[in-house]
């Protein structure tokens, strides 16, 4: 991939205390502004990568760069790379620490020594995109699950960084929350924020990606655009991933003449494509 990386991981090795493999020899590379899904199977690195995309882990060997300088681990690094860089964890009660939700999300700020006024207003605007304004004084404990993952991306976003790391954001959200949870990531891409994701959705990944990495056993397999994803099925399946429903239906759907060649990147396309291919076939189903 041209250009300068936002991040980058350049040859990461790291073990954990009890010798378990973190990371093996894993490169990959972040462009600005792109949208990017780790994909690997459990056990493959995705969280370990994001951990270091914040300087939370160290290399033992290898390098991880940000805007092309290595990160600097000492305490004011790591406190400048978390201005730029938020992570959001898989478990939201990892992250939240406050009694209200105003107070949660207004930890960061606070700690970056900013006036108070500019806190409740980064505050606010963070409570707003994620729709949350009426809960600003609620208990974080007494919230739900996929209110309190809500929190936590607040929390973060009240920080204004230039990328995102979320560990598997859509895990355990049911299905209108999940298409919430899409919209909001789509409107933070909009707004130019980079955004790194782990998911074990693959058709979630196709249809919102733009950069794919696949991991496996601590190392990135490849780095693809998800456009290209029909094309990469055997690097896919090394990963230990499925192939995008879509990419099936629309398969048997092109061997039937009924569509043309060029895979949709969603089901809505398919069926928008189905639409315009064949409104006969639609008005009389039988
Ligand atoms: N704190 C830890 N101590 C020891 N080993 C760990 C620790 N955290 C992770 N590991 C090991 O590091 C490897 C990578 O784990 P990691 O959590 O990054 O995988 P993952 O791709 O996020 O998996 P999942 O899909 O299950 O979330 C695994 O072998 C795991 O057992
Ligand atoms: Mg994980």
């Amino acid at each position: 991939m041209s250009g300068e990386a936002l991040l980058r991981f350049a040859a990461v090795c790291q073990r954990y205390e009890d010798g378990s493999r973190g990371l093996e020899e894993c490169s990959l590379s972040i462009r600005p502004g792109s949208r990017n899904a780790l994909l690997g199977p459990n056990g493959a690195g995705k969280t370990t990568l994001l951990l270091h995309g914040v300087g939370l882990l160290r290399p033992a060997r290898g390098q991880v760069e940000f805007q092309g300088r290595p990160l600097d681990y000492g305490r004011a690094g790591l406190r400048q790379l978390r201005q730029r860089v938020g992570l959001v964890f898989q478990n939201p009660e990892r992250q939240l620490l406050s009694a209200s939700v105003y107070e949660d999300i207004s930890f960061g700020p606070l700690n970056l020594g900013l006036p108070e006024a500019q806190v409740r207003q980064r505050v606010e605007a963070a409570l707003g995109a994620v729709g949350l304004a009426d809960c600003r004084e609620r208990a974080v404990h007494q919230l739900s699950f996929g209110q309190k993952k809500r929190v936590c991306i607040a929390g973060v976003l009240a920080m204004e960084p230039e990328l995102l790391l979320l560990d598997e954001p859509l895990a355990g959200l049911d299905g209108p929350m999940r298409r919430e949870f899409e919209a909001l990531l789509e409107q933070l891409a909009g707004q130019g924020i980079t955004i790194l994701l782990s998911t074990h959705d693959v058709d979630f990944a196709y249809r919102w990606a733009d950069d794919l990495h696949l991991l496996a056993e601590g190392r990135c397999l490849a780095s693809f655009p998800a456009r290209e994803l029909p094309r990469q099925q055997a690097l896919l399946a090394a990963a230990g991933q499925a192939l995008p429903a879509v990419l099936g239906l629309h398969r048997r759907l092109a061997d039937l003449g009924l569509l043309p060649d060029e895979p949709p990147r969603s089901l809505d396309a398919l069926l928008a494509a189905l639409d315009g291919a064949a409104p006969d076939l639609k008005r009389n189903p039988a």
